[in-house]
């Protein structure tokens, strides 16, 4: 079955096949050897000198790190949709205080919103998601960027979990100081598995602080990861799949990759532009993926059905609230411009529109 859901997205057979190889012992030298070349590729396709690391769970568990190293006291949380918001709650639940900026859903976090909010809140640490699954939104990075320069005792934590190695995000420039990414969305992996930079900045905020726990304590990856290790055993599928597709990624060129997604994107909206209407705020659609407001009423679990009866594929209804009012088709990872035409012309076909 072809994925065409904002994640877990469809996989290529190859990186499925990486993944049922024979595991290594997690502390030999083979293993000690992939994994050191994995971090050295990683960072080279993130085009950082920040440390990169691999945490063996969802995105999710990632942002309970950023919260738990990086977050002293209060954090302003930046909520646009399902998912900016239950990164908040996550603050909350382990023990932070959080101030929410909340836009409508399919609005954009503008910079002047967060400066705004950092003048009014006494915050040490700002949560961002880049890209908002929920509702098809690209935020403006560089404007959020160019506020936190001016404030350094503010750490930057960006959620990428749906757009990294999607779209470029200059980690380094912007002054990120965790950007954290799930395997099963733009790297095309199945999901288990989560990878994310860290800053000096966010060394030493963790160092500052006591509560780091064990399983998400950032000092630890950064011990381990020195000796081309991790403090548990790993998923070693998960790291024998990055492998491979940072292979694929360099092969296939990082402009070539972005500009791929953007292609793809550029198809899916020219269609939602024509058949119904783009969720998201003008000049903030997100390049992985296109939520559509569904104007038509169409009947999206119907229309899956379809899909997956006639083609093995199917779409993703709304999420949370927006089920039924807006539906979304993702682009990205390794699926081509074709799949993209390839899809709609079946969903022209089962809707019946020209
Ligand atoms: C923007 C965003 N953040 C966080 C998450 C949670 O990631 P995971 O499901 O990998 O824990 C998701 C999941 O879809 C997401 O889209």
């Amino acid at each position: 079955m072809k994925l065409f859901i904002p994640g877990p997205i469809w996989c290529r057979e190859e990186v499925l096949k990486e993944m049922a190889r024979q595991p290594l012992g997690h502390r030999s030298k083979q293993f000690t050897a992939i994994f050191s070349g994995v971090l050295d590729k990683l960072k080279k396709v993130l085009g950082t000198t920040a440390d990169v690391h691999v945490a063996t769970s969802s995105g999710s568990g990632v942002w309970e790190l950023a919260v738990r190293n990086c977050v002293r006291r209060r954090a302003l949380v930046c909520q646009c949709g399902a998912f900016s918001e239950k990164w908040g709650d996550v603050a909350e639940l382990n023990g932070r205080e959080i101030v929410r900026l909340s836009v409508e859903p399919g609005r954009a976090i503008r910079g002047e919103m967060i400066a705004n909010m950092l003048k009014k809140h006494d915050v040490d640490a700002v949560l961002y998601c880049h890209n908002e699954t929920s509702t098809g939104v690209m935020n403006p990075i560089e404007e959020a960027a160019e506020v936190l320069r001016e404030r350094p005792d503010v750490l930057f934590l960006v959620d990428a979990v749906s757009s990294l190695s999607g779209v470029e995000i200059d980690v380094d420039r912007l002054g990120i100081d965790i950007c954290l990414a799930s395997l099963q969305k733009a790297f095309g992996i199945p999901p288990g598995a989560a990878v994310f930079t860290a800053s000096a900045r966010a060394y030493e905020r963790a160092a500052s602080l006591k509560d780091r726990g064990y399983y998400f304590d950032l000092l630890a990856f950064r011990k381990n990861a020195e000796k081309g290790q991790t403090l548990v055993t790993p998923s070693i599928p998960h790291i024998y799949a990055l492998n491979h597709q940072l292979d694929s990624m360099l092969a296939e060129g990082l402009p070539n990759r972005y500009a791929r997604h953007r292609q793809m994107a550029d198809v899916v909206r020219e269609w939602a532009r024509r058949h119904f209407a783009v969720f998201a705020e003008k000049g903030f659609e997100s390049v992985t993926l296109t939520c559509l407001a569904n104007t038509r009423n169409i009947d999206v679990g119907a229309l899956n059905k379809e899909l997956l009866s006639r083609h093995d594929c199917v779409i993703s209804d709304g999420y949370g609230d927006l089920k039924g009012k807006t539906f979304r088709i993702a682009h990205m990872g390794d699926m081509q411009v074709s799949d993209m035409r390839q899809l709609l012309q079946w969903m022209d076909e089962i809707l019946g529109l020209k």
